[in-house]
């Protein structure tokens, strides 16, 4: 039977692991199943959010100050949009989500992780006690070697404020999700991203099909 309640699916991985056009494939796939999907980002996904995320990525601050920003847009965007799509069986594909805070804030800027996870419980609560901490169903990670993504994002776009960093940073943040990978490993899925885009794609469906959250031949 496929999955037919509301799911949280967050994706991530280093800058350059060509996670976005593997989203959409993956909203496609939900749709043609009947599935309503709400496509969302973090930073970002409302419009206090998307005012955040600007800051974020373009002005120089220290890490507890960009911890408390992406976890203030988290805040907003999960009561005024995820919590309401879930409620409504919807499918939330959500482009980076806490693990980003931990792999860029924690692992990659050296930011204390007990803080980050303080952090993580007051935002991800509703107050409802037996509700507990809202987590992704289900977390797609694209693995890739830090010095394979600064080729390809060399080739790519004009870079922000984290793509600019250095090597050593991606490195840094790279060690920061297999460490909530293998925290949560029921949660992960560790997608090889060093493939073609098919073989990625193939990947990323069969995960899905793992976890029944989609039917039928994988990659169709
Ligand atoms: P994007 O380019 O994949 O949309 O991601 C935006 C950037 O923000 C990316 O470099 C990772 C970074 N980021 C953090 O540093 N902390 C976070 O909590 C999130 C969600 C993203």
């Amino acid at each position: 039977m496929p999955h037919t309640e509301g799911l949280f699916i967050s994706f991530e991985g280093i800058d350059g692991a060509g996670k976005s056009t593997h989203i959409e494939a993956v909203a496609q796939a939900l749709e043609a199943q009947g599935r309503s999907v709400t496509r969302s980002r973090e930073p970002g996904g409302t419009p206090l959010a998307e005012t955040l995320r600007q800051l974020v990525l373009n002005d120089a601050m220290d890490a507890l100050t960009e911890s408390l920003l992406v976890f203030a847009a988290r805040r907003d965007h999960i009561q005024r949009v995820i919590a309401p799509a879930l409620a409504q069986d919807r499918v939330v594909l959500c482009d980076r989500f806490t693990d980003a805070t931990f792999a860029y804030q924690g692992a990659g800027r050296g930011f204390d992780l007990g803080v980050l996870q303080t952090l993580e419980q007051w935002v991800q609560s509703s107050g409802d006690a037996s509700q507990g901490v809202l987590q992704p169903h289900l977390t797609i990670w694209f693995d890739l070697p830090p010095s394979v993504a600064a080729a390809r994002l060399a080739r790519a776009r004009v870079p922000d404020k984290f793509e600019s960093q250095p090597l050593a940073f991606f490195e840094a943040v790279a060690g920061g999700y297999a460490a909530r990978c293998e925290q949560d490993p029921e949660r992960f899925a560790r997608i090889n991203a060093d493939q073609s885009p098919e073989a990625v794609r193939k990947d990323v469906m069969a995960a899905l099909a793992a976890k029944g959250f989609l039917s039928g031949a994988p990659g169709a």
